[in-house]
């Protein structure tokens, strides 16, 4: 019997992950109709159908159309219909226009996606699948990954848009927890530390060029912001008070009208807030959630602490098993921390993305990836900061200690929270 080269074991592997990754998509879209599939509920946010068809067209636009001789395109239209932001590829339907397309239907769409399955899956069946083949595939899971996540968040706004309240789902799990675990300081010293991608496994290029970073003495909290603490800085006035906010931040409470985080409503003078199973009373030990990085800001300003640069957040997570609540625990909402001290601060993967005080940019000596594909992350790199640690709608394989993730200062529809940080001798 003729053993299989390493070659032809890692694109059966690949091939493998491919079906696993495509499949987790069909599943989540599973819980929803065709009516809310179609619904762009603000610019921001994009259809469920839209994102079903614009990962499949990163495949056949990225892996196909180079790779793979004589495919034939299944509609040479969703060129530009799908195509997100890619200038080097060409023209783009507008964004906020994504909801408009009634056509192609959501079948239409599925069976594209079958159709440039069979297409990639025929490509690393056979004999050569080289290196450059195999990073094209392997971005185009990590970035089918990230819209697994904005299906959630996207269609978590759609439905709490709708005055009747559905629920994408409604067997989640309710928090148990009432009572916060205490809220602990974990210290560390200054130190020159290395930070970025060290290389061995997938990562963008924003987490690259490794490189040193002086990180001062501080501290970062023990677990998440809780919206019980939340509320007593709602309470305290904290929507109301100037003094707390960064100037643009002060302007977007006043232009959005803000005096909660996202989903939040009073009913008969109990707070309640839109999850994913639908409106439910607030856990006064669950991890705050759908706040901007303006709200983590000026949460962190009346807290007398501060936001964690990604630096110190990135030196306490390194080493730390990326364990939590992710997208496959199912809660699909954060969930309180668990009693008992760890070693290290708890939560830091899983439940929500922690807004950092540091901006989105590249880091010293950092080179977007040569052509289109360049445009993925460093066009970015401008008036948007960095999230860490990813949340309970991202998909564990996907995080990593040394990821970024990056939204604007105004951004509330994704899982986004807090972690407090202070600085030595506070
Ligand atoms: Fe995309």
């Amino acid at each position: 019997m003729r053993r299989p080269s390493p070659e032809t074991t890692a694109a059966t592997a690949l091939a493998a992950r491919y079906r696993a990754v495509r499949d987790a998509t069909t599943r989540l879209a599973a819980p929803l109709s065709a009516e809310d599939c179609q619904i762009q509920s603000m610019p921001d946010a994009s259809p469920t159908k839209w994102h079903l068809a614009h990962t499949t067209w990163f495949f056949e636009t990225f892996v196909l159309e180079p790779s793979a001789a004589g495919y034939r395109a299944f509609d040479r239209r969703f060129r530009v219909l799908f195509n997100s932001y890619y200038n080097a590829v060409g023209k783009q339907h507008a964004r906020p226009q994504r909801g408009l397309l009634s056509r192609p239907s959501l079948d239409e769409v599925r069976a594209y996606r079958a159709h440039v399955d069979a297409a990639v899956q025929d490509l690393l069946e056979r004999d050569a699948v080289d290196a450059a083949l195999a990073a094209a595939v392997e971005l185009g899971l990590e970035h089918e990954q990230q819209h697994q996540e904005l299906i959630l968040t996207d269609i978590k706004h759609v439905l709490a848009t709708n005055p009747l309240g559905p629920a994408y789902r409604t067997a989640l799990p309710a928090a148990a927890a009432d009572t916060p675990a205490p809220l602990r300081w974990h210290a560390h010293d200054e130190a020159i530390v290395e930070i970025g991608h060290a290389g061995g496994g997938f990562a963008f290029d924003n987490e690259t060029p490794r490189h040193r970073v002086l990180v001062p003495a501080g501290a970062l909290a023990s677990r998440l912001v809780t919206c019980g603490e939340y509320l007593e800085f709602m309470r305290d006035g904290g929507y109301a008070r100037p003094e707390l906010w960064l100037s643009e931040g002060w302007d977007a409470v006043r232009a959005g009208g803000w005096s909660a985080p996202l989903y939040w409503e009073q009913r008969d003078g109990t707070w309640c807030a839109a999850t994913l199973a639908g409106e439910r009373p607030l856990g006064a030990a669950v991890p705050v959630c759908h706040v901007s990085f303006w709200e983590a800001d000026a949460f962190a300003r009346w807290a007398g602490a501060r936001l964690p640069t990604e630096f110190e957040w990135e030196r306490a997570a390194t080493g730390v098993e990326i364990d939590g609540n992710f997208v496959e625990q199912g809660a699909l909402h954060p969930l309180p921390a668990a009693p008992g001290a760890g070693p290290g601060p708890a939560q830091m993967f899983g439940d929500v993305w922690e807004w950092t005080a540091s901006p989105f940019v590249g880091y010293p000596g950092y080179r977007p990836t040569a052509g289109a594909l360049g445009e993925y992350n460093g066009k970015f790199m401008a008036n948007q900061w960095v999230l860490r640690g990813g949340s309970c709608a991202t998909p564990r394989a996907h995080v990593r200690a040394t990821y970024r993730n990056f939204f604007p200062a105004p951004a509330r529809w994704q899982f986004s929270g807090i972690r407090l940080a202070r600085d030595a001798g506070r």
